[in-house]
């Protein structure tokens, strides 16, 4: 067991890690379950008895009905990899058809999972949820951002970042969508992926700040980060790794 799975296992228990979507790609055959066993946490598969994906995120029902069984089998998780993921474009193609699908699996579905797991985090001096993004999801990317300047902006002070703020945005866009001019206000490169991404970005950063204050014995370190141009399915195996 690595260093990290003996002090997690001294205070509460063995240590365990909960990875969304590691059925395949990055979560599964690549690092994301190899390094955590690695490490000497133990994580859980299909067995689970919840339905759907690796840690139970498939549907709205079946997250609690996860979060409840981590919490009565195991007494709960150290960590937290939400890495399920969906993009339905490739190339050059910017289809905007299955938007709502990709917010709720990318956006919701990884807040969903938090506000479920979190309750059952154990007590740990370095709790860890870590987010699955995109460098597509950068607010001001250079090739790739949000064209209202004054969203952009309320999205990267940290005094006007609200839940609420990164809520309303994602309700927004699959409307606006409908318009003729959508584009020129959102990407313009996988624009639903890159907007539930800037939205999970967004939702990391706020989390961090509320959790900073947490006690030592308490403490839950979030963040998220982007793994690189992966060959996997959602990619039609194009990459560089
Ligand atoms: N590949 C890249 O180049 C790249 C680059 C940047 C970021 N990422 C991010 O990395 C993560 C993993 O992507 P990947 O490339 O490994 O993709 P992938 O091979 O297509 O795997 C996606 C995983 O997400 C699961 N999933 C999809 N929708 C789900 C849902 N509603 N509930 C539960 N699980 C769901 C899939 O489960 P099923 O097998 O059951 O469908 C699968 O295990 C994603 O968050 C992606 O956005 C990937």
């Amino acid at each position: 067991m690595g260093k990290k799975g003996k002090e997690a296992a001294r205070a509460g228990g063995r240590a365990g890690a909960v990875v969304t979507g590691a059925d395949r790609g990055i979560g599964y055959g690549y690092e994301i379950a190899r390094q955590l066993a690695l490490h000497g946490l133990h994580g859980r598969g299909r067995e689970d008895p919840c339905g759907g994906g690796d840690g139970g995120e498939r549907g709205v029902a079946s997250v609690p009905a996860f979060a409840a069984w981590a919490a009565q089998t195991h007494g709960g998780i150290h960590v937290l990899v939400n890495n399920a993921g969906v993009n339905f474009n490739r190339g050059a193609d910017n289809s905007v058809e299955f938007a709502d699908q990709v917010i709720e699996t990318n956006y919701l579905g990884t807040k969903r999972m938090i506000e479920a797991m979190m309750p059952v985090m154990k007590p740990s001096h370095d709790g860890r949820i870590v987010n699955v993004s995109s460098r597509l999801g950068r607010l001001n990317g250079r090739r790739n951002r949000i064209g209202d300047a004054s969203l952009r902006e309320r999205l990267l002070n940290d005094d006007h970042l609200f839940e609420e703020l990164i809520d309303e945005m994602v309700m927004k866009f699959p409307e606006q969508t409908k318009q003729d001019n959508w584009s020129s206000k959102w990407p313009q490169m996988y624009t639903d992926y890159s907007v539930s991404k800037l939205a999970v970005n967004a939702y990391t950063r706020l989390l961090a700040m509320i959790l900073w204050d947490r006690h030592d014995g308490q403490k839950i370190y979030i963040n998220c980060f982007c793994p690189g141009w992966f060959k996997t399915a959602m990619t039609g195996w194009e990459g560089n790794i």
